[in-house]
């Protein structure tokens, strides 16, 4: 294991830690200590301290108390589409529809609902077209899960927490910025053309805070390096080509998800909507450091290794890696665009000229959040949906104009 020299400031400009949150960071780097001094060599892979870090019951970031979630500081790290408007899930919802009619059922399944503000949309919005959906929701944090139920409780819908993925749905799958959360790998290339694996290891006990201090016996964390293994090496090598020092992720958990996919979606879609590109834009050249990024009440960094438990940490998707994984599970790719060619072909702008022009103060608050989720200087363009699926044979409203899937 080779280790890596890390930067250990916190980034300018972050805002410091409260008590609370300097007790959980240091409950959840104990842990994450613990872990690494239980492995065999002191070297935790990074989708492993990804996976601790974001989902740790009770003390990873999604799986923990913090608000994560809110438009402008200081609520929460971070945004999403259906936490800036509703106007988002009323949009999906005639997609939807359209998959709900060509499946014959009424099965939507949400994947990770985050604080439900896209059920609390979209079920209204599908009501108002006639439809009940059998709403289903597949959570991974039992927090959310609770924040869910209980802002979903006032619609009286029919909503179901299922405990695993399903067996042998049919219906629509939605999942608005879940792929990207999934915990990934982290790869280097080295100047003799190998695959290293980037993992995390523990500084040497003389480094470590000593003395009497609040950061007494503290775990400091570092980047390390191992050589890749054989699969992991040829994973990279047919992505890209050798480029000394060129660091990027490959998220093997993701694309295994979408190729399960293929196992339980007997008769449907899902609609798969995240920040991203297709795989030659994923590994240009210039983006020598990768698509890891970390939030922190809503000042982005590159830290994964700065406070565990209380940031988000996230990689951008690899569209082609998706879709090869979901051909791979015998699925189609039935549409790939930009968020705002979607949401506009769903029929967003519909919406707004609906809305009432004389309400001036009302119509303002709704364009704003509206155009940011189809800008392409903000989400309009950097989101992508992807709609892949089975025993479908019509061509899915979302994708009528503007279908990229010949770049993938
Ligand atoms: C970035 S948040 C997005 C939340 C919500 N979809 C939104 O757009 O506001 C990621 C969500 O996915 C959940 N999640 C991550 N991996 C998951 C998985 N494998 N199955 C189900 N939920 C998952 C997280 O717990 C969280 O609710």
């Amino acid at each position: 294991m080779m280790n890596m020299a890390r930067n250990t400031t916190v980034p300018a400009g972050l805002p410091s830690l409260d008590v609370d949150s300097a007790s959980h960071l240091r409950a959840m780097q104990d842990y994450l200590a613990y872990r690494i001094q239980h492995t065999d060599d002191g070297f935790m892979p990074f989708e492993e301290w990804m996976q601790h870090a974001l989902y740790a019951p009770g003390l990873g970031y999604y799986a923990a108390g913090s608000t994560k979630f809110g438009s402008e500081a200081p609520e929460g790290d971070f945004t999403t589409g259906p936490e800036l408007t509703p106007l988002f899930g009323q949009a999906l919802a005639g997609q939807v529809a359209q998959i709900l009619a060509a499946t014959g059922t009424k099965t939507v399944l949400e994947v990770g609902a985050g604080t439900g503000a896209l059920a609390a949309a979209l079920i209204p919005a599908l009501n108002l077209l006639d439809i009940r959906p059998q709403y289903q929701i597949l959570e991974v944090s039992g927090e959310l899960r609770e924040r869910q139920q209980q802002r979903l409780e006032g619609l009286h819908a029919n909503v179901q927490w299922l405990k695993a993925l399903p067996s042998d749905f049919k219906g629509c799958i939605i999942a608005n910025e879940v792929l990207d959360a999934m915990p990934t790998t982290l790869f280097r290339w080295d100047d003799a053309g190998n695959v290293l694996e980037l993992g995390v290891g523990l500084e040497s006990s003389s480094t470590q805070q000593d003395g009497a201090g609040p950061d007494a016996g503290q775990p400091r964390f570092m980047l390390a390096e191992r050589p890749a293994d054989e699969y992991l090496q040829t994973l990279v090598a047919l992505r890209m080509p050798p480029l000394p020092g060129y660091r990027s992720e490959i998220n093997i958990q993701a694309e295994a998800w979408m190729r399960q996919l293929g196992a339980w979606l007997k008769k449907g879609a899902a609609l798969l909507i995240d920040y991203g590109f297709p795989q030659r834009e994923f590994y240009h050249p210039q983006r020598a450091e990768g698509t890891l990024m970390c939030h922190f009440r809503h000042h982005a960094h590159a830290d994964p290794l700065l406070y565990p438990g209380l940031q988000d940490i996230t990689t951008h998707v690899d569209f082609t890696a998706m879709a090869d994984a979901a051909l791979e599970g015998g699925l189609d790719i039935l549409g790939y665009t930009s968020q705002a060619r979607f949401l506009m072909n769903a029929g967003l702008i519909e919406i707004l000229t609906g809305l009432d022009p004389h309400d001036a103060a009302g119509y303002a608050k709704v364009v704003g959040p509206v155009q940011k989720l189809l800008s392409e200087a903000e989400m309009g363009e950097l989101f992508k949906v992807m709609a892949v699926g089975r025993g479908l044979d019509v061509p899915l409203m979302g994708f009528t104009s503007g279908d990229r899937r010949d770049r993938l």
